[in-house]
């Protein structure tokens, strides 16, 4: 089975981010979201993969590479313009042959192993096998009409009465049949070739698709809200590992200090992460942050947050808390008068401030 990550778009909802990378690499427990979904492919076995990307392509090459980490291979796809999660698998075309392939969005995070999904698909061999889980708001979603034996009847894309509260998760396994239903739809209201589309004219014309719900969590990181909410997750299975230089300071649960770091007169609450050659001084960083790789805190506080490479933040009076830093941003507070705010901040940039 070969597996086909998506990972061009334009990840409107994560500007000002997506302005300057791509959003599959921004990182949650320090680490690239589309790592989380290679290293979920590799794990069933999956030894050949082909990325769809896009205007990012060149970051997201430079980052994943050749396969070679993980001993498998990947190929790159380009994809000229997103046109769909269906217009994906049709540049892929030639990449994916008539074989069976897994199609994973990579900007999802998935708990649970794909083991029983490709299990299922082995055994039954249907022509589509979809990923659902339960959501409170189905009207956000594709929502797929379900019978007791886990048989798709229907698949409703943000439907204002919802059949169920069942919403697709971004990972489907398919055979040669989706590339027939492909030739056949035609793109949506907002111009994009759907898979909801594709997978609704597998069952409009006989074919057998099923679906398996998720028991663990899963997460599209589509939004800032959700990148904050992905790293909580991620963090709390993370295992303690000092490889750092811990200088009178506390470190209380599951706290990871990459090499290099250096932490004195400092307090960490885990979970979180520290990467490699930050400097921590007089800090105080929280339960479920990922701080990134040389990064400075002086005498600041932070909690549940993701604050990347090369970021700056001194001298705060108020905690940092639900928050994301791009690489580099620098936030600094002095003592200076006249008290004014001091902003160089990019398109579609946020600031809070609580007087
Ligand atoms: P989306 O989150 O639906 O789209 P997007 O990344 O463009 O984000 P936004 O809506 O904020 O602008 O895409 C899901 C995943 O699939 C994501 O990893 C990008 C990828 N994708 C493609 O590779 N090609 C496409 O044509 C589309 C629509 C998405």
């Amino acid at each position: 089975m070969k597996g086909l990550i998506l990972s061009g778009g334009f990840g409107t909802r994560l500007r000002p981010l997506t302005y300057t990378g791509a959003k599959q690499l921004i990182p949650i427990a320090n680490k690239p979201i589309i790592f989380y979904g290679i290293e979920s492919l590799v794990r069933v076995g999956i030894k050949d993969i082909g990325i769809v990307v896009g205007d990012t392509r060149d970051e997201v090459m430079s980052v994943v590479g050749d396969g070679a980490n993980w001993n498998i291979n990947i190929e790159y796809i380009p994809q000229e313009s997103p046109l769909g999660l269906a217009h994906a698998i049709k540049v892929a075309r030639e990449f994916l042959g008539n074989e069976p392939f897994m199609m994973y969005l990579g900007d999802n995070i998935l708990k649970d192993s794909l083991d029983e999904l490709v299990k299922q698909f082995k055994e039954n061999h249907p022509n589509a096998l979809i990923l659902l889980t339960e959501v409170d708001n189905p009207q956000e979603f594709g929502v797929a009409e379900v019978d007791g034996k886990g048989n798709v009847k229907k698949l409703v894309e943000k439907p204002k009465e919802p059949p169920s509260n069942l919403a697709l998760v971004g990972i489907y396994l398919f055979d040669n049949e989706i590339h027939k239903a492909i030739e056949h739809i035609k793109p949506s209201w907002r111009n994009e070739l759907e898979i909801t589309d594709a997978i609704q004219w597998l069952l409009d014309n006989g074919y057998r698709v099923e679906s398996q719900t998720v028991k663990g969590w899963w997460k599209d990181t589509g939004k800032p809200e959700d990148i904050i909410e992905a790293n909580l997750l991620i963090l709390q299975d993370i295992k303690p590992d000092n490889k750092g230089e811990v200088v009178d300071s506390t470190l209380n649960g599951h706290v990871v200090v990459e090499k290099g770091a250096v932490i004195e007169k400092s307090i960490i609450r885990g979970p979180a992460i520290i990467g490699q050659n930050s400097r921590l001084s007089k800090a105080y960083v929280g339960p479920f942050s990922s701080i990134g790789a040389n990064v400075t805190i002086e005498n600041s506080e932070v909690e549940c947050s993701v604050i990347m490479d090369g970021a700056t933040i001194r001298n705060l009076e108020n905690r940092i808390d639900r928050s994301i830093l791009g690489r580099n941003v620098v936030i600094n507070q002095i003592n200076e008068s006249p008290r004014t705010h001091k902003f160089i901040l990019g398109d579609q940039s946020y600031v809070q401030i609580i007087k």
